[in-house]
């Protein structure tokens, strides 16, 4: 029997007759844009991350074009970011002219490495996006230390993959001048499309990012600024609020299958992706690291375990974007990019399936001569 790499349908049985109920009342009452839902939400998100302010927008990637255009980032800017990360963090900033500046990963956690930050800031630099990447919050503390010394450069969390996760008492999405997340399906809170929302305690941003997700519009057809079509659907905005009402059970259990995978891992000498004690992952994927992927991927399909590569390249190294970079800047991500590898994971993998998945994945042999070619370069190095 295959294991979903996500059970998206555990959780929608677990949940089926509130998510119906809330489509329903959205399709009885009919305002399907911006209807009473979306400010629901936004106050009960508010409520969850303990910020001020809470903008639902139509994806995750809104929500970085939309903090990036609030914040003023203009052609010649530079953003210093990480290139371990999916494409859209670093594909806001290009879209607005500005250029990422790539800064290493550490090798342990994925996320960025926050003691080589400083020496990548120029006058030039306007913003800082670490990503909170598989769940993990960034080293946020020390990153909004640098921003504070170097003149409040404005940091924005993408925390598309973290929600829900804790960085010393506080959640992510509140732990620095924005917070980003995105509620596409297979993240850790998923609405049944695109959806994302913008997190501040800054009232001025907060307003700044309200008018750029209804075209820059302060009044009815008053555009004060350049904005964009960035709502999300109210549709969308129901399916959150019900998901939002098992969301800490599965937390819980996220935290549970993370800590259960992470003692096989140990036991069986398997890297995996470290987390520190500082921080509270919602694990949005469990990561190992291995040698001769390819091989093992195959080895795992062929007893219906799937697994996905985040991130097979490194954005530096990627066709549209390799110019902004010299190609061999962070070796970290480099090599971590031909080793992770995600085994299947949601809030509702049973014990079974994680124990079936880390044994077949440590019966794996290296073939004969991948082994000798191993060892020869071992006995040369
Ligand atoms: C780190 C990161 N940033 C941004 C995004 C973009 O979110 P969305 O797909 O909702 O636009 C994602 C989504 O995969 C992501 O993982």
């Amino acid at each position: 029997m295959t294991i979903p790499f996500i059970d998206l349908q555990a959780q929608y049985r677990a949940l089926q007759p509130q998510i119906q109920d809330r489509i329903n009342r959205v399709l009885e009452h009919g305002q399907y844009i911006m209807g009473p839902e979306v400010l629901e939400l936004e106050q009960k998100l508010e409520s969850f991350t303990g910020s001020r302010h809470c903008i639902t927008v139509a994806s995750g990637t809104e929500a970085l074009l939309i903090s990036l255009m609030a914040l003023g980032i203009k052609p010649g800017d530079e953003v210093i970011t990480t290139p371990f990360t999916f494409v859209a963090t670093a594909e806001v900033i290009v879209l607005l002219g500005a250029k990422p500046v790539f800064v290493d990963v550490e090798s342990d956690t994925c996320n960025i490495d926050a003691r080589l930050i400083e020496a990548k800031i120029t006058p030039r630099t306007r913003a800082i996006v670490p990503v909170s990447l598989y769940g993990q919050p960034a080293h946020m503390d020390e990153i909004n230390r640098i921003a504070t010394r170097h003149g409040n450069i404005p940091v924005i969390e993408d925390a598309a993959q973290s929600f829900g996760a804790i960085y010393k008492d506080k959640r992510s999405c509140n732990l620095s001048t924005i917070g980003c997340t995105s509620f596409f399906p297979s993240k850790p809170l998923g609405c049944y499309g695109d959806g994302g929302a913008i997190f501040t305690n800054d009232d001025a941003l907060a307003k700044a990012m309200r008018e750029i997700r209804v075209h820059g519009q302060s009044q009815r057809y008053v555009h004060s600024r350049v904005g964009v079509g960035g709502r999300m659907d109210t549709i969308q905005c129901a399916i959150v609020l019900a998901k939002l009402e098992r969301f800490e059970l599965e937390i819980e259990q996220r935290l549970k299958i993370g800590a259960r995978y992470n003692d096989l891992c140990d036991s069986t000498g398997i890297q995996r992706v470290v987390q520190r004690d500082d921080r509270t992952s919602v694990f949005a994927q469990y990561t190992v690291k291995v040698s001769d992927r390819e091989s093992i991927q195959q080895h795992l399909r062929t007893h219906d375990i799937p697994t996905v590569v985040h991130y097979p390249v490194p954005l530096n190294l990627q066709p549209a974007y390799r110019h902004l970079c010299c190609p061999d800047c962070t070796p970290v991500a480099a090599s971590l990019a031909d080793r992770v590898m995600s085994l299947p994971f949601s809030a509702d993998l049973n014990a079974t399936h994680q124990e079936r998945i880390v044994r077949t994945l440590k019966k794996y042999r290296l073939p004969r001569f991948k082994l000798r070619l191993q060892q020869k370069a071992r006995a040369r190095s």
